[in-house]
């Protein structure tokens, strides 16, 4: 009898055990789904989120891709944005011939050089703010600063180049001279300045006097750069002209300074 009891003892142990073995696994079955549906859920809605984020940028390159790639250029390399101060003009952008700025005004608050009224224009807003660079300067150094060559027509490009060829050849004319339809100043936002210590002419000394220099380092806060900088000539395709400013708005014009490109690379990566 005890024997019998000693066994039913150890068969109702056995039993036990057998049932808490299963509970244990089950639990640990449980608790691991449980971790591995989390996980699931978790890899899967952060692939799910990578994904739609990776749609996200790349959506977002596209667009980027878009306004970087804008050109503004015609099947003629004839420029679109004309009226646009962040217009660029250059070798390979030309203006139409017939293209005259729509709101010139001539110079009235800064000094001028020359008797020909037309390259005493600029546009309106490029013209207050060389009004506004005038008068920085001459209160933060003293200096005086004249402007010698603003707007020009496209006849007037044409006198010019091809006096210039005339002179010089057409090989040394190309290097500092527009040809008609490429020049920035017939796009009203291009100024020649110089001074008094030049003798008001426009000349590469110009940029190691002290007006030179405080233009050079100064004049993107009035949204103004200098177009054709030393070293850049291979990209611009002129000489070194530390007198040819152009406006194109202090925003643009602050990181044009700032990246050290010329506004060519700067918006075309030309
Ligand atoms: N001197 C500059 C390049 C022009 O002729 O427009
Ligand atoms: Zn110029």
């Amino acid at each position: 009898m005890k024997i019998f009891l000693l066994v039913c003892l150890i068969l109702v142990l056995v039993f036990i055990n057998a049932c808490g073995d299963r509970g244990t696994k089950d639990n640990n079955i449980v608790i691991k789904d449980s971790d591995r549906d989390t996980n699931n859920v978790n890899v899967g809605s952060n692939d799910n989120k990578d994904d739609n984020e990776n749609e996200v940028v790349g959506s977002n390159d596209s667009k980027d891709d878009e306004a970087v790639v804008e050109t503004f250029l015609d099947e003629n390399n004839v420029v679109t944005n004309v009226e646009s101060i962040e217009v660029v003009v250059n070798k390979q952008r030309n203006l139409d011939e017939k293209y005259v700025p729509e709101d010139l005004v001539t110079l009235t608050d800064v000094p001028t050089c020359l008797a020909n009224p037309e390259v005493n224009q600029l546009k309106k807003e490029a013209a207050d703010a060389l009004t506004d660079l005038f008068e920085k300067a001459k209160e933060e150094l003293d200096i005086q600063l004249y402007a010698r060559s603003g707007y020009r027509s496209y006849n007037t490009q044409v006198s010019l180049y091809n006096g210039y060829v005339t002179n010089h050849g057409q090989e040394a004319a190309d290097t500092f001279s527009a040809k008609p339809g490429q020049s920035e100043h017939q796009t009203g936002l291009a100024m020649d300045i110089t001074s008094e210590t030049v003798n008001l002419q426009l000349t590469e000394d110009f940029g190691d006097t002290d007006e030179g220099k405080w233009i050079n380092e100064n004049s993107y806060k009035y949204g103004f750069i200098v177009r054709y900088p030393k070293g850049k000539e291979s990209i611009t395709g002129y000489m070194y002209e530390p007198w040819h400013i152009r406006y194109i708005g202090k925003e643009l014009a602050k990181k044009v300074y700032e990246s050290e490109l010329t506004l060519d690379e700067y918006l075309f990566g030309e």
